[in-house]
């Protein structure tokens, strides 16, 4: 039997942050044994802000480095660059035409990522979702494993698949998401608010990049709640966040941590936690650092290779449905 489809991205757009770690890719790793894998980096979706070029290239090459130090085989997975891939494009072009206002403007990562400059945001930041749903769709994907902060995303994907399907005959799938533990991670300066690579301040976010020092600095500043106590709570927001981020990195459970740190200060907890974020970072650092650019370029150009050959049979029966073309 044919595998079932997995695919999901992310921009390259600098900082890579544990929010990205652990609510999307280490669950990719897992996904990569039992389904057909593609994970993007999605570049036309960064330049929906402006980006520095020579930055951009470096940051595409960097994003390639993470997902597999992290774990992700390109044996074993499909790692490419989605601009290598015109059929994004133009199939987001496609589904614009199917796509609504009405729909687009439910979008509440428009309204954040606009902010009070929705006159001077670009178009193609309002039409991203579109995009998304073109990478979706194009590879019959069945599993969108993503942070929670893009489930909207994946929904209207869902809505344009059945539209599309309805106005045009059996075309793409419907896909599902997957969330993890790990799908909301919250800022270490502000537990109401998602660790966010656009954070104003670093003490937001734990990079991939930040070193020992930097980890043990970032966490000793993390805000905590009132009290002492340390348990996983909704009244505890910090803590909970904090508490999350332990049992990602080590795998030991929430009753476990609770149990342990009972008797302990908040410093005394933080100072374990921060080494074993160290722990579970370093060794992905030490195999970022093996990779040579060139590896990763004959990596990526065969991840390209074998998502083009399916995306160009996708989109000559998409092209042929909606009537276009000549041929
Ligand atoms: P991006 O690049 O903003 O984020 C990449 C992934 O990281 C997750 N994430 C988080 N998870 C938990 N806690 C956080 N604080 C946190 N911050 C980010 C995101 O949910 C995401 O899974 N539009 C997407 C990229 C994309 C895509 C796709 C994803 C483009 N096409 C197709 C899946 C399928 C984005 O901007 O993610």
């Amino acid at each position: 039997m044919e595998r079932k489809r997995v695919f999901s991205g992310i921009q390259p757009t600098g900082t890579v942050h544990i929010g990205n770690y652990f609510g999307a890719i280490k669950q990719w790793i897992a996904l990569q044994d039992d389904y057909d894998a593609l994970y993007c980096i999605v570049d036309l979706h960064a330049i929906t802000v402006p980006q520095k070029p020579s930055a951009l290239r470096q940051n595409i090459i960097n994003m390639a480095k993470w997902y597999i130090a992290a774990g992700i085989d390109p044996q074993k997975s499909t790692i490419f660059v989605q601009s290598d891939i015109p059929a994004h494009s133009e199939l987001a072009w496609i589904l614009n035409t199917i796509a609504r206002m009405g729909d687009m403007e439910k979008m509440t990562q428009f309204k954040d990522k606009s902010g009070d400059g929705r006159e001077r945001a670009s178009v193609a930041l309002f039409d991203y979702p579109v995009l998304m749903a073109a990478d979706i769709l194009l590879y019959d994907t069945h599993i969108v494993p993503v942070g929670d902060d893009q489930v909207q995303h994946v929904e209207l994907t869902r809505t344009l698949a059945r539209r599309y399907n309805k106005r045009f005959g059996e075309t793409f799938i419907v896909p599902r998401t997957l969330l993890s533990h790990g799908a909301r991670i919250m800022g270490l300066d502000n537990p109401h608010k998602k660790m966010s690579k656009s954070a104003v301040s670093v003490y937001n976010y734990i990079a991939l990049t930040d070193n020992a020092e930097t980890i043990r600095k970032k966490i000793k500043k993390a805000v905590t709640d009132s009290g002492s106590e340390i348990v996983y709570s909704d009244d505890k927001p910090a803590l909970k966040n904090l508490l999350t981020l332990y049992h990602l990195a080590t795998g030991t459970s929430f009753a476990e941590l609770e149990a342990r740190y009972a008797q302990s200060s908040y410093g005394e907890f933080k100072r374990d936690l921060a080494e074993a974020l160290i722990d579970h970072i370093v060794p992905i650092q030490e195999r970022f650092s093996a990779i040579s650019d060139e590896e990763v370029h004959d990596i990526l150009t065969r991840g390209a290779a074998r998502a083009r050959a399916y995306a160009n049979e996708k989109m000559r029966a998409v092209r042929a449905l909606c009537g276009l073309g000549h041929v």
